[in-house]
């Protein structure tokens, strides 16, 4: 039978994902108010209004998407990232609050020129357009279908100094130097087992597994960065909890100074970089 009332749909929706999301309620909340088109917080405003049956129906469908393990970033086709919201798609990696710290610790140094490597969503490089609007960023990824949602993530935020370019790493930007080089890449072994987050299940392979070790990707951008770091340049970079040795470790061979690592809001070691006084 069909729910009349907004609270007795909300309470379906709850029992249905009671035994599949750690988040129900909220998930809940969410995935109603956008069918319905009201805010979450209309719905407890108004438990007793009714629903429309075509409401009911956009709502049944993500709900039992939603049940099946989809992440709710990619059922509503958006997730906020920093002050501002993204569209996203499976083509991208859903966005992540650990990223945040990635983009935070940049920021704390200007630059005027900068290299995004694995931009997907575009979400690094749309926050620092955000915060540098003069600089001149180029954001790479080698999926011309992360690209094309990062294109259209930086022109509604108003990014419009970001160069979104297509290729393996390096490879659009061979010749050129820049102040600050900053990368999320994939950084999870092949046979590791799935991420604790179930999202991972629906997102692109290519943007979370890194080769055998895990550090694949990660190495090969640090040991390639004196090649494309001004003099005094920066790096950072975002790892897994457990790499955070390994890449202070590499960033010192390359000759960077001034190593630091930044923790998540978990106490992880997350994010490291570090300074390049004279490039290659
Ligand atoms: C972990 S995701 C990060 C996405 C986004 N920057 C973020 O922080 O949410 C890694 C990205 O690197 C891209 N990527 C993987 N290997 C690449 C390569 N060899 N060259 C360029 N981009 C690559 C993937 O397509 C993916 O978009």
């Amino acid at each position: 039978m069909d729910p009349a009332t907004l609270a007795e749909a909300r309470r379906w929706g709850i029992d249905q994902l009671a035994e599949t999301s750690p988040s129900a309620a909220i998930d809940t909340d969410c995935l109603l108010a956008a069918a319905t088109g009201l805010e979450p917080v209309q719905l407890r405003a108004w438990p007793e209004a009714s629903i429309e049956p075509a409401a009911w129906q956009r709502f049944r469908t993500t709900l039992r998407r939603r049940r099946d393990g989809e992440p709710v970033a990619y059922l509503l086709g958006r997730r906020g990232f920093m002050d501002f919201e993204l569209a996203v798609t499976p083509s991208v990696l859903i966005p992540r609050p650990e990223t945040e710290h990635l983009v935070e610790a940049a920021l704390a140094q200007p630059a005027d020129r900068v290299l995004e490597l694995g931009t997907g969503s575009g979400c690094i490089a749309i926050a620092l357009a955000r915060a540098w609007p003069s600089a001149r960023i180029d954001a790479v990824d080698r999926s011309s279908d992360a690209l094309a949602v990062a294109s259209r993530n930086a022109e509604a935020l108003g990014a419009v100094s970001v160069r979104f370019l297509a290729g393996d790493w390096y490879a659009p930007v061979a010749g050129n130097r820049f102040g600050l080089i900053i990368a999320n890449p994939p950084y999870i072994a092949d046979d590791e087992p799935e991420p604790d987050r179930d999202d991972a299940r629906f997102e692109p392979r290519g943007a979370l597994r890194a080769g055998a070790t895990g550090l694949e990707a990660l190495e090969f951008i640090i040991a390639a960065a004196p090649r494309h770091l001004d003099p005094g340049g920066r790096i950072w970079l975002e790892h897994g909890y457990g790499q955070g040795a390994a890449v202070r470790g590499r960033l010192a061979e390359q000759g960077f100074t001034a190593i630091e690592t930044r923790r998540d809001l978990a106490g992880h070691e997350r994010v490291s970089g570090g300074i390049l006084e004279r490039p290659a």
